[in-house]
């Protein structure tokens, strides 16, 4: 995408990641911004930005820029979201994309209105053998699916000493562990199996009730222990257990936790349908397993063996392996394939409003962060008053 103008609000774990995806993608990255303008010029100089924004709201107003990827804390998600479609902007918008279903809402109704394109970062799609699999569903390879289940678990929250801003509900929101990667892992499934969550009980728990205070300007960064004595109440969710039924009457189990020990960013999943099973694993994301009942299969990533749309995202040979950074690479390719088709002088784009017709296929967009903050909201809602939830589709 020759001539996109790209700035990343937020340096930190992701906005790295989004700036190296950026250019890859062939974007300019005209600035960064960070929580202060001194955080800011030395994240633009570490990463060859042309230049530093002095804050957030200065990097979606400015003229120069035609897409503005969003990867601060929470809260600030939709404000400045809002902000930059106000000012004409496409955006690359991380998840939640909003504190609550309403707010999410909101930014797709502002999308809507602004006729620019906000992609989210459900970037676990853009794994080749989760593109296989998703062909292998829809082929009808497992026939009827019965059971959806599995789990997202990480180990960085495990200790009263990690701490984070996600940890305060002011920054990261009213959920926490369910918000940050229980919504990687609905997407995803949704994504594979073709079928929605109808339904759901959840029941959440604190496991870590005190925790480090985070740091008053929220920049305690991902990961990291803190060494401040003081200590803070914990109010949002360590553990969700969520039930659910699917709209084709399938059932479905998960476990979200960011207190497991040993697992770093283990989301597991599998599929049980009526011929076939199909089960992945994103800390092995090169192999997929099927399920059958005389025998089963691993499948390895293999452009020459896999669905097109699968093929399509292979990018290296068989065993040269592909990761995290690769997914993040092709969504941001395919979501500034999807602006260019709307900015007029981008290279390739028009000026006309590309239609859905026109999406790369696969490409998570305002809609599926809408979806992932109802469900979230939803999960919240049953935990809170202990019943069944219907999940507005
Ligand atoms: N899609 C994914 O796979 C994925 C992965 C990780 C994180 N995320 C999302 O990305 C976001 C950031 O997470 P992270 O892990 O990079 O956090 P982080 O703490 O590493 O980085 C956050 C950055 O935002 C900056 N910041 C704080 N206030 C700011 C302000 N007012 N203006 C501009 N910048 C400000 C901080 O200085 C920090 O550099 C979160 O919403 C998270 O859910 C998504």
């Amino acid at each position: 995408m020759e001539g996109m103008r790209a700035a990343v609000v937020g340096t930190g774990f992701i906005g790295r990641v989004h700036a190296r995806s950026a250019r890859l993608a062939g974007a300019r990255l005209v600035g960064v911004a960070g929580s202060s303008p001194a955080s800011g010029e030395r994240a633009a100089a570490e990463l060859h930005a042309e230049r530093a924004f002095a804050s957030g709201d200065a990097a979606v107003e400015a003229d120069d820029v035609d897409v503005v990827h969003i990867a601060t804390p929470n809260h600030l998600h939709e404000p400045l979201a809002l902000k930059a479609l106000a000012a004409g902007k496409h955006v690359v918008c991380e998840k939640p994309v909003a504190l609550d279903g309403a707010g999410a809402q909101r930014l797709a109704d502002a999308a809507a209105s602004a006729g620019r394109v906000v992609a989210v970062p459900f970037v676990y799609r853009f794994h080749p053998t989760v593109r296989e699999a998703r062909a292998r569903v829809a082929a009808g390879e497992l026939g009827r699916l019965r059971l959806l289940h599995g789990s997202y678990q990480q180990d960085w929250l495990l200790s009263p000493d990690d701490v984070n801003w996600r940890v305060d509900a002011a920054l990261g929101g009213p959920s926490r562990a369910f918000a940050d990667i229980g919504s990687h892992w609905c997407d995803l499934v949704e994504f594979v199996s073709g079928v929605r969550v109808a339904r759901l009980v959840a029941h959440t728990a604190v496991a870590v009730p005190e925790r480090a205070a985070v740091a008053a300007s929220g920049a305690v960064t991902f990961g990291g222990p803190s060494s401040s004595s003081e200590r803070q109440a914990v109010d949002t969710e360590d553990v969700a257990l969520v039930m659910f039924e699917t709209d084709s009457g399938a059932l479905g189990s998960m476990l979200v936790s960011q207190i497991s020990a040993g697992r770093k960013n283990r989301l597991w999943f599998e599929l049980d349908g009526e011929e076939a099973a199909v089960a992945f694993d994103q800390e092995e994301p090169e192999r997929l397993w099927i399920g059958g009942r005389e025998r089963s299969l691993i499948v390895d990533r293999d452009a020459a063996h896999m669905a097109p749309d699968a093929a399509r995202l292979s990018l290296l040979p068989p065993g040269h392996a592909q990761g995290y950074h690769d997914c993040f690479d092709l969504f941001v390719a395919d979501a500034y394939t999807a602006m260019a088709a709307t900015v007029p002088g981008a290279a390739g784009g028009s000026a006309a409003t590309g239609g859905p017709g026109d999406l790369p296929d696969g490409l998570p967009l305002i809609a599926d962060g809408l979806r992932a903050a109802r469900i979230t909201d939803a999960v919240l809602a049953s935990a809170r008053e202990k019943r069944w939830i219907e999940v507005p589709t």
